[in-house]
């Protein structure tokens, strides 16, 4: 049986920077309310000719850069994303082309802002039992394309994003130590596009209705991100056999900085340990902790043998954590 760890990261962010002053030319909103109801001032979009399948080339062959990994070596690749180039192929199909990875498995996982948590611990489990030596997993969003720039309720939350990271084993006490994922779609219509599928295909009529668009019920959602997030952190510490102390850095899903501080403090991590990036990137949906991951990583913020913790919470709901020794 491998540990299976992080070989190398990767991120790309879009050049155009969207700023709360250019949002309040758009919708009756202020960089006051959008700061401190979020701590967002500011997010990333995507331009016309960027699409979610180029952006994760470019961060994946970063990646494969800092792991020493050829794209022929990979044996598989998992394409996290709710914002996918186009219904079929899967992005992880373009990406493969895009990369010349001939030979390797690839497919698209939905889990939303969970995707990479998702995706890590699919990656863990075909490395563990042996069936892949390399995985590349990507957290990808280009959220842009399903906004709508007349709801304040959206558009200023989410920006565009991609970051990767190649899976492989590593030698212990080094890798994934625990791992959580949670589902409950009761709450599945708290963040949903509600055409553009089978249950509403698209039409004049949906386009004219808008319904092709992100819908969110922000404050019900807050609710339940913040229980879920202190449950699972908590369940995969225990599971390890750590406490929050015992952490160096933590890494939570970059929804809302007001959820992030209610996380902290229900489990005790000091702030230093916290990593953020809402302010400068927005909420990236599945792009958002592997992109703070390799920000840390750029930075020498996380260094070999510190312990980190992952939280996540998305539509669907999902939620989930995973704990690793870098
Ligand atoms: O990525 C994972 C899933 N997403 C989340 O976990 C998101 C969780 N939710 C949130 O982050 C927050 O609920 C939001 C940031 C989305 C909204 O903040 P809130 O403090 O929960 O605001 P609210 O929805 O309770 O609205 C309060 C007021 C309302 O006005 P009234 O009814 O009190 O007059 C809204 O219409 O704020 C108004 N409002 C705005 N005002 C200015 C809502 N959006 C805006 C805006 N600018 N952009």
């Amino acid at each position: 049986m491998s540990v299976a760890g992080v070989l190398g990261t990767g991120s790309a962010l879009p050049e155009k920077v969207i700023s709360n002053a250019d949002l309040e030319k758009l919708v009756e909103t202020s960089d006051q309310w959008i700061t401190e109801r979020t701590g967002i001032r500011e997010r990333r979009q995507a331009a016309p000719n960027e699409t979610t399948s180029t952006l994760s080339a470019q961060a994946s062959r970063r990646a494969l850069e800092r792991a020493g990994i050829k794209p022929t070596d990979l044996d598989l690749i998992i394409c996290s994303t709710i914002s996918p180039d186009m219904p079929l192929p899967s992005t992880a199909s373009l990406i493969q082309r895009e990369l010349g990875a001939h030979g390797c498995c690839a497919f698209d996982l939905a889990a939303a802002c969970s995707g990479f948590l998702f995706g890590m611990t699919v990656a863990e489990q075909f490395i563990r039992n042996g069936a892949s030596k390399y995985v590349l997993v990507i957290g990808a969003e280009l959220l842009s394309r399903y906004l709508d720039y007349s709801d304040r309720t959206t558009c200023v939350i989410f920006g565009d994003g991609v970051a990767a990271a190649v899976f492989g084993p590593v030698d212990p006490p080094s890798g994934i130590l625990a791992h959580e994922l949670h589902t409950e779609g009761q709450y599945a219509e708290h963040l949903f596009i509600p055409a553009g599928g089978t249950a509403l295909p698209a039409s004049c009529q949906t386009v004219q209705q808008g319904a092709h668009f992100i819908k969110m019920r922000g404050n019900e959602l807050f609710k339940v991100a913040v229980r879920s997030l202190e449950d699972v952190s908590r369940q995969v510490m225990k599971k390890a056999g750590v406490t929050a102390e015992d952490l160096d850095l933590f890494i939570p899903h970059q929804a809302n900085q007001r959820i992030t501080e209610a996380i902290r403090e229900r489990l005790g991590v000091c702030s230093e340990k916290v990593y953020s990036n809402i302010c400068r990137i927005g909420n990236t949906s599945s792009a958002s902790i592997p992109i703070c991951l390799d920000e840390c990583v750029q930075s020498g913020r996380l260094k070999r043998g510190n312990l980190v913790l992952m939280s996540a919470f998305g539509a669907g709901v999902t939620w989930g954590a995973v704990l690793m020794r870098w």
